[in-house]
This record gives structure tokens, sequence and C-alpha cells, in this order.
């Protein structure tokens, strides 16, 4: 069934109040809830409470028995008066819950995972994010499995219930939907800390993790007392309830949740430590301990109206969290780093078959639509919002928002006109955003006459499915000029809004040759075609003033490079090593910015520029460009991985910028075919005080040929087989190798004894990153897409949440030539068919297939 926007009603029923009893047991839990309930308007309808697999123990009405109808799997309560009380009584299994949505069990923890429809999994109730509820809760379980009992809001009492079993209850005072509740029972320590909010309240803060794992956690509290500082002195938010705990747990099917005043975790983004974690580990840790915590506005305080309105939330906390990030190391590199993750995940989405608009129109399943459209462009949109009405403006508009909705289930609308009435701005054109998909295209003509440049500015928006018709969208285009001849500015940076199909921007005082930089900051999610040449390109990734536009000229000039190579067969590569080389010698730049820029785009990227993508020959002109690249600049390559040896360890700005450029070094050492390469990376494996030297190393052993690649796989995974994160690494690494076996070892891997569906993680290790090894997930003898299906289908049957994210790999068929279409065609046609299919899957599998 296909739910529509448009379709949206208030709810028939409130439900002010709610009482939870878990008696809780890994096989049998048995859930005791009593709603207070409220007629809402007018009208005669029964109450229907949502349920997923329960069968109700029984039901009582204002404390008397009644028998029940089932309507499907909801449950239909007809009710003759304005108020009543509704008992519901249900018992569920957690140890068989594999789908990891509501009360499950991980490494012998109790926990839940609500958000978006999983609350009905564990009783029945109006699942919908519209209907806000205060919770109590008790939980009773045995002492020794279950030491710990927590669930949102703050404790009020606890106590021993006898045969070996305790008891506790929590309630939080602020009103929520359901998809916030949470609760976790464990064998778990934690680890305290405090902080003393604005007007005075000491908040109790507690990580809680497995014993084992305690002295992986300070980064992430570190991480959380920055976010709750930050988000008062940048937004005007507080904390407001007395405690906030965070649990990290192994089995997870996405990033983490904001539950109110208990947030749990996939264990990868809170658990780091020197010897386990990656910079860019560490980086992630702190970005979504921000991202949660900020949630408690952004979600919580102030939540949704119904699930089209998802990006309303995550869109505005991602910006959020980006925001936070940029102001904890080097602002540029962190948009570096956020524009590659939209471009590598989100213009695909955009230009394929299952483009929607960051608002959608219409779902099956909503767990589809926690997409790269709706969090990553959602947060360009809101960004684009700030840039229009600046950061002050902006504040003022946030801080309406805020007031105006506090307890209120909102919708992007109300967000949009908080913009207006508090910054200042007619948003009525802007709103296309909300409502058009597709990735704009803008070509940028630049005419130099006298004195005078003009720039002439065109847009169009693709057609995407249901959507063949686009209007012109408002693009703000941070736009400078800047002089070929003596490298200086020629005016200052102009705010462009572009709001027609094509206008012309007058420059007046423009004496010599201007030279365009557009887009600057990445300030609109658009394309921009500016037909600059090799020289131009490489004069402003020597010379811009905005990092970012530095670091996309450079990455223009090597995209067409790369283009021209496959296109010709052979390549040019001056113009890109002068290029690089003038990027490694300037001493002004940080090393971490030089290890973005000095990258080469991937090759999905380089393939995303082309109508029919060739993988085997963009793997060819990249690896080309990259040798040549490494032999030309080898004593610049050799230089500067020398000279990033870093003392101890230490997680700052400047030692992560150096461990960066470090290993890129390395890698460009390998891909000269310096003779002492395998030597130089087998001395940086075995001498590192800290995962990321050491996993840089590995891969630069993993996608060469020496004698030391297997010695260096092995250690590794002795050294880290029972580190169920860090092995995940070990099964990435191999994925992503860019030797001409990496299917091969993937399919192999897929027979290790390590490898489980059971764990989103060890899935997404494997098959997630290989489907982003472009050459060896799309071989051309269709193992790759067979290897893939197969995943999907098993997978399906435990849980078909994380089965269904692997499948938009297959819908980018259209980009492929005919006998590679033709087989991914097929492995959708047999997921498709596949006999009892979740809705998950098939929902993605039929829209891929067109
Ligand atoms: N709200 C969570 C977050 O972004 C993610 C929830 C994802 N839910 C899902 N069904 N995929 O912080
Ligand atoms: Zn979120």
């Amino acid at each position: 069934a296909v739910i529509r926007r448009e379709d949206y009603r208030p709810p028939d029923w409130l439900v002010p109040d709610i009482a939870l009893d878990f008696r809780l047991d890994s096989m049998r839990t048995r859930v005791a809830s009593r709603l207070q309930v409220v007629r809402n308007g007018d009208h005669d309808r029964p109450l229907v409470l949502d349920g997923d697999g329960l069968t109700p123990v029984a039901l009582r009405i204002d404390g008397v028995a009644t028998d029940w109808r089932l309507d499907g799997d909801a449950l239909v309560v007809p009710l003759p008066g304005g108020a009543h009380v509704v008992e519901v009584e249900v018992d569920i299994a957690p140890e068989l819950n594999t789908q990891l949505m509501g009360l499950y069990a991980s490494g012998g923890l109790l926990c839940t995972q609500c958000e978006a429809e999983g609350f009905r999994r564990i009783t029945f109730f109006p699942d919908r994010p519209d209907v806000l509820s205060r919770y109590s809760v008790r939980m009773e379980a045995d002492k020794a499995r279950y030491p710990v009992l927590l669930a949102n809001g703050d404790p009020v009492a606890a106590g021993d219930a006898g045969d070996g079993r305790h008891w506790a209850e929590w309630r939080d005072p602020f009103p929520k939907p359901c998809y916030l509740f949470a609760l976790v029972a464990g064998d778990l320590v934690a680890n305290r800390d405090s902080f003393t909010t604005l007007s005075g309240r000491k908040v109790d803060l507690g990580i809680w993790v497995r014993a084992a794992d305690l002295s992986k956690t300070d980064h992430a509290m570190t991480a959380l007392k920055l976010s709750m500082a930050w988000d008062e002195a940048v937004y005007g938010r507080e904390y407001d309830l007395d405690v906030f705990n965070i649990v990290a747990v192994a089995d997870f099917n996405f990033g983490a949740m904001e539950n109110k005043g208990l947030n749990i975790f996939n264990s990868r983004y809170i658990l780091a430590d020197p010897d386990t974690a990656t910079d860019a580990d560490y980086d992630a840790v702190a970005g979504v301990v921000a991202h949660e915590y900020f949630h408690n506005w952004s979600g919580n305080r102030v939540t949704c109206r119904d699930w089209f309105q998802l990006s309303l939330k995550e869109g505005f906390t991602v910006f959020r969290d980006q925001q936070f990030s940029a102001d904890q190391g080097s602002a540029a590199v962190k948009r570096i780093e956020d524009v590659r993750t939209l471009r590598a995940a989100q213009f695909p989405e955009d230009s394929g078959p299952l483009a929607h608009p960051i608002r959608p129109e219409s779902y099956m399943e909503i767990s589809n639509f926690y997409t790269a459209t709706i969090y990553n462009k959602g947060a360009e949109v809101i960004r684009m919002m700030h840039a229009i009405l600046g950061p002050e403006r902006f504040r003022a508009a946030t801080d309406l928002y805020f007031a105006r909705h506090d307890g209120e289930a909102a919708t992007c609308e109300d967000f949009v006109v908080a913009m207006e009435d508090g910054g200042g701005a007619d948003l009525t054109q802007f709103r296309r955003w909300y409502s058009q998909a597709g990735t704009p295209r803008v070509v940028a003509t630049l005419d130099h006459e006298g004195t005078t440049a003009r720039l002439t500015l065109e847009q169009a928006v693709p057609a995407t499915p249901g959507q063949p018709d686009k209007q012109p969208m408002v693009l703000p285009l941070r736009t400078r000029l800047f002089c070929g001849e003596t490298s200086g500015p020629l005016c200052d940076e102009r705010l462009i809004l572009l709001t027609e199909p094509r206008q012309t921007f007058v420059f007046d005082d423009i004496a010599t040759r201007p030279v365009l930089s557009i887009n600057r900051g990445f300030s609109a999610p658009v394309t921009v075609e500016t037909g600059r040449d090799a020289a131009d390109l490489a004069f402003l990734s020597a010379h811009d003033d905005d990092p970012f536009a530095r670091y996309e000229a450079m990455q223009q000039l090597m995209l067409d490079t790369l283009v021209a190579a496959v296109a010709e067969g052979r390549g040019d590569h001056g113009a890109v090593i002068e290029a690089v080389r003038n990027t490694l010698s300037d001493p002004a730049l940080d090393k971490a910015f030089v290890g973005e820029a000095v990258l080469l785009p991937s090759e999905a990227f380089v393939g995303e520029q082309m109508l029919v993508v060739d993988p085997d020959a963009i793997h060819r002109a990249r690896e080309a460009l990259r040798t040549d690249l490494g032999k030309a600049l080898e004593g610049e390559w050799r230089a500067a991985h020398a000279g990033a040896q870093a003392n101890r360890f230490e997680y700052s700005p400047a030692a992560k910028g150096a461990r960066r450029l470090k290993t890129v070094a390395l890698g460009y050492i390998a891909a000269a075919g310096a003779a002492d390469a395998a030597e130089l990376a087998h001395a940086q494996f075995t001498g590192a005080d800290n995962m990321t030297d050491r996993q840089g190393a590995l891969t630069t052993l993993v996608n060469g040929d020496s004698a030391l690649r297997e010695a260096a796989l092995e250690a590794f995974y002795r050294r880290y087989r029972d580190n169920a994160l860090v092995l995940d690494k070990w099964f990435t690494t191999q994925a992503l190798s860019t030797r001409d076996d990496a299917l091969d070892a993937v399919l192999a891997l897929e027979k290790h004894p390590d490898f489980t569906l059971a764990n989103p993680n060890r899935v997404r290790a494997l098959a997630g990153a290989f489907t982003a090894n472009q050459r060896g997930f799309h071989a051309a003898d269709g193992r790759g897409y067979g290897f893939l299906v197969d995943i999907i289908v098993a997978l399906d049957r435990i849980n078909p949440q994380t089965a269904a994210k692997l499948v938009p790999p297959l819908g980018r068929w259209r980009r492929f030539d005919e006998a590679r279409a033709t087989l991914m065609r097929a492995a959708l046609g047999r997921i498709v068919e596949t006999p009892g299919l979740s809705k998950d899957v098939f929902e993605q599998a039929s829209k891929s297939l067109g």
C-alpha cells in the first residue's frame, strides 16, 4: 500500500499519558500498557492501535475486561465516550527479533529501536509522530543478567523484587511521540561525568558500554560536553532533563538514535581509542554524538507531524552537526568531506530511479526514506537559507521556530514560515527545494569586454520519476572574479541569487581578463559547467582565496583529464602534475587540506560524469594518472611522507592532517612502483601507534602485490579478530581493493567464518563497501551482481530494513552499457520475484527496475 502526504489527517484519538510495565525476559517479555485516551474532534470512529506481529493477552477498557478485534495487525477498540483508560497486555520475544526494530537482544543486552515504526512491535499504540504522550515506565528483570535498567527521562524509584529480580521506574516529563521511546537492560558500566547548563542545571552524563569497552568512551564523552556547550552558544539551546544517557550496542541497523534522554548508538559511533579507531572514526564519533544530542531540540522538543516531514528534523540536525564539526577543526576540510559525501551518496540517488524530493509525496515503507536526500540534501537546503539570511537573521529565525513550535509536531512548511517571519525574507520560490527532486545543472558563461564582465547563468532541473517538468529554483551562488595575470581578486565576493532559467549578472571595473570562481564553499547543491580550461583551473587551484574553491578547481582539472583519457584512451597528465606539485609545495596550506586536494576523484564519481560508464576504462585511466603523479612527484611524496612522521599519537587537527597526508603520500609512492614502497608501507604498518597509520599502510599493501601483503592481512586479522569493529575494517579494506582479484576475494570472504548476516555492520563492511568498488562490483560477467542479490535475498528473511539499503547500486543500470544493464535488470528481477519478499526490499527493487 502506498502512503501519500496529501492524505494526512489529524489523529482520531490522543494519548496524553501512558504507563508501561515491562517484565523483561529475552525469550518472553510481558508488556502491560495503560493508555489515557481522549477523543480528538467530533467523530464516532473507534480507537485504532497499530501493532506489528502482536497478539493481545488481555484488554481492559476503564478497568473492565473486553473482547477485541484485529484488523490486519491493528487492534480496533470501539469506545463510547470522550475519554477512557485502555489497558493492553502482550508478550514479545526479544531474542527472536532479528529485524532489530522494537525490543531486541544484542550481545546479552535488551534494547529498543522505535523510529520510525518500531514501537508497534512492542505494544499496541497509535504509532505516528503527532501523538505525543507523557511516559512512565516500570521495568522488572533478573538482577544478575540485567543489573542496569534504563529508560527515557529521569529515574524515579528502584528496588528489589525478590526471586533474584529487581525493578526500576523512570518518568519522562516531556510529551513525546512513541518513536522516541527507549529502554535498555543489561550488564553495563558507565563512563560518568556531568555538565552544568547555562542556567545552572547540573546534568548527570553517562555513556554505558560493556566493561571491556569502558576505556574507549572518553572521546565520545568529550564530544558530548562540547556539543552541549556549542548548542547553547550557537543556537541558545539548553538541555532540559537531569540525566543524559548514551548506550552503545553492537547490532544496530544504522548510526544512532536520539531517544529522549537515552540515546542508543551503534557502537562504532561511540567506541574509539588510538589502537582501534582511525581519525575518520574519531571524527564520525564526535559528529554522530553531536547529531543525536542536537536532536533534543531539532527533533524531540519540536518533532515531526508525519514522516513526510522527516527532513524537518534530519536535514536541520545534519546541518547543525556539520557546523559543529566545522567549528572543532578545519572548516574547509570538513566542507570538502561533506561535499564528497553528498556527491558520492546523494547525487546518484537524485539522478536515478529512486530520486525523491527532500519532502517526499509518497512511500510504501518509510524506512526506505532515511536517505542521503532527506539527510544530506536536506542539510544543504537549510545551509542555503542560512546563506540567504546570513547568520544573525538565521539565528533569529531558528529562535522563532523553536519558540513557536516547542512541544509540537511540526512541518517543513512551519520551518520555512519561521525562516520568513523571523529572518525577514520571502521564500516563496525557494520552497521548490522541498518539492522538486533532481540536482539542478547550471551552465555559466563569462564574457569580458572593456571594463565590464558579464556572467550569464542558465539553470535546468532534470526530469525525475513522476516529475517530468521542473520550475526554476532559487540558487545562491557565492561568486568572485580573479585576475589571471596578477593572481589577485578583481572584485569582492558576491552572493548571486539565480532565480530565472537564464540571467546575466554584470561586474563593473574589471580591467583585466577575469577568471571565474563560482559556487564557492559549495553554496548551492548543484553541478556547474563553466568551460574553464586547464590553465584557469590550475590557476584557481593555486590562487583562489576560498579553500573549497581551490579544492574544487583541482578536482575539476582531474576530472576533465580523466574524462578525456577515457574518451581518447590516453591522457595528457601534465597540467594535473603541475597543479599537484604547486599544492604540495605551498607552505601556507595545512596538511589536512593538502591531503584532500591531491586525491583523485573516485572511479564512481568519474563515472557520474559520463553518459555510459565504462568501469574498466575508468579504472585504467585513473591508475595511469596515479602512476604518473607518483613518478613525476616521487621526491615530493617521499618528503611529504617523511615530514609527516608525527611522534606520539595525538588527536589534534594538526596531527590528523599530518597522518592524512602521510598515508596519501604513501599511496602515491606505491603507485609510482618504487622498489621500496612495500617496505615503507610495512614499516608504517608495524611501527604505527595508531589505527590511522596502520590501516593506511594496510590499504597500500592490500592494493599491491608484494610478498608482504598476505603477512600484513594475517597479522591484522590475528591482532583484531576479537574486536568486531576493527575486523569490519579488515573486510572493508579487501572489498575496496583496487586489484584485479577484488571480486574473487570478496566471494571468498563471504564464506569466511567471521562473516555473518546477523550483524548489520559486518554486512555493510563487506557487501555495502564492495558496491562502492566500481570496477569489482561491475565485473562484466555479472558475478558482482549475483553476490549482492544472494546477500539481499538471504538478509531480507531476517532483516528487511538493512537488506533494502543494499538495493540502490543495482538501480544505476541505465548508466551502463547494454550487457551490464541487462545483467543488472536481471539481478533486480530475481529479487522482485523472490517469494515472501518484504515490502522494504520490494519497494526498492521494483522502483529500481523502473
Ligand atoms: N533518527 C536517527 C538519526 O538520524 C535515525 C533513525 C533511522 N531510522 C530508520 N528507520 N532508518 O539520528
Ligand atoms: Zn538524525
